[in-house]
């Protein structure tokens, strides 16, 4: 393989430049050309100047950067026939041999159909704040996303305690209740609400009442975006009606603060590592694969298994929340 490209897609997340760095360099150091797509599976079916050759100079200082230099984009046209015909057409116009997508469930998803269809050999790395792929511990991003997601929460109780308020912080995750468990446990809320794990409106309520009977005036309840109960609006709106006492509450929901910022030094490694997996699966000779660190190793697993397989919380994280609150 003498020439691959690499692209971010989906939604973005903190560390992605830090992993098209390290694809962009591993590649080159192993004597392989490599070129840059813009704006994701968007971009490949546009063609032209969108795919563009990358040196190391072009990677410069971009390791501490939030986004993707690279640009991201959720393609409907690439979920049709006609838009993956005109994507493999472009691709063998460059040359490209091998393909690194960088992103979370719908771009592996795109990449696994595209890859059925026309055989080019393709390694993803898991780029997603919602850090719900199977096969990796954690996803690039994840870590600086709970860490933006905290820092929120401790502000927040700042203002909940001065008040004697009740708090209900709706963070991100789609379908996946991570960051809210972490940011959760390590900000002391006293609730953890999560699409994983049903807990019903009337145990916080349960909850919520037990704190004000131990003196305790105000109280941080986080709820993943994905929560079945509904968003933190609505959960917010349930407890107010169920709890039977006077409570002020207010609602933040953190939304797309959380993707962006500069990356963890966790996130940055992480990225590097899962960048330059990538690049050495691809030579080696992986195919329709995500690369993933898992107990601290490398490993490949593939990508109709990292979209499908469940990656449930730990049962201890959510007993924990209840026992320390
Ligand atoms: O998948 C990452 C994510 O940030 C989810 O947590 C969230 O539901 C979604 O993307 C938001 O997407 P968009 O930026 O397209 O609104």
């Amino acid at each position: 393989m003498k020439k691959i490209a690499v692209f971010t897609s989906g939604g973005d997340a903190p560390g992605m430049n830090a992993c098209i760095r390290a694809v962009v360099r591993g590649a080159l150091y192993h004597g392989v050309e490599v070129y840059g797509i813009r704006r994701g599976y968007s971009g490949m079916i546009e063609g032209g100047d969108t795919i563009f050759r990358m040196g190391s100079r072009d990677v410069s200082n971009i390791i501490q950067r939030g986004g993707t230099v690279l640009k991201s984009a959720r393609s409907k046209a690439f979920m049709t026939v006609e838009g993956r015909k005109q994507a493999y057409e472009n691709l063998v116009g460059a040359g490209i041999e091998g393909l690194v997508a960088i992103g979370g469930n719908g771009t592996f998803t795109g990449a696994e159909i595209f890859f059925n269809e026309y055989k080019i050999p393709t390694v993803g790395a898991p780029g997603t704040i919602d850090n719900d792929l199977y096969g990796t511990d954690y996803t690039i991003g994840y870590d600086t996303a709970v860490n933006t997601a905290l820092d929120a929460i401790d502000k927040i109780r700042d203002t909940a305690d001065s008040h004697d308020r009740v708090f209900f912080i709706e963070v991100m995750g789609r379908d996946s209740g991570y960051i809210a468990i972490q940011s959760g446990i390590a900000g002391g809320a006293e609730a953890v609400m999560v699409p994983e794990s049903l807990t019903p409106v009337s145990e916080v309520v349960k909850v919520l009442k037990s704190g004000f009977a131990k003196k305790k005036n105000s109280s941080i309840v986080i709820v993943a975006e994905g929560e079945k109960e509904g968003r933190a609006t609505e959960v917010a709106e349930k407890i107010q009606k169920q709890i039977g006492i006077d409570i002020d509450i207010r609602v933040t929901t953190l939304g797309h603060v959380q993707r962006g910022g500069a990356p963890t030094a966790y996130d940055r490694i992480l990225a590097s590592r899962l960048g330059l997996g990538a690049v050495e699966g691809l030579l080696r000779g992986q195919k329709n694969v995500m690369v993933g660190v898992v107990n601290n190793r490398l490993i490949y697993t593939p990508f109709h298994e990292s979209i499908t397989k469940e990656k449930p919380i730990s049962d201890d994280m959510l007993r924990m929340v209840h026992i320390l609150s």
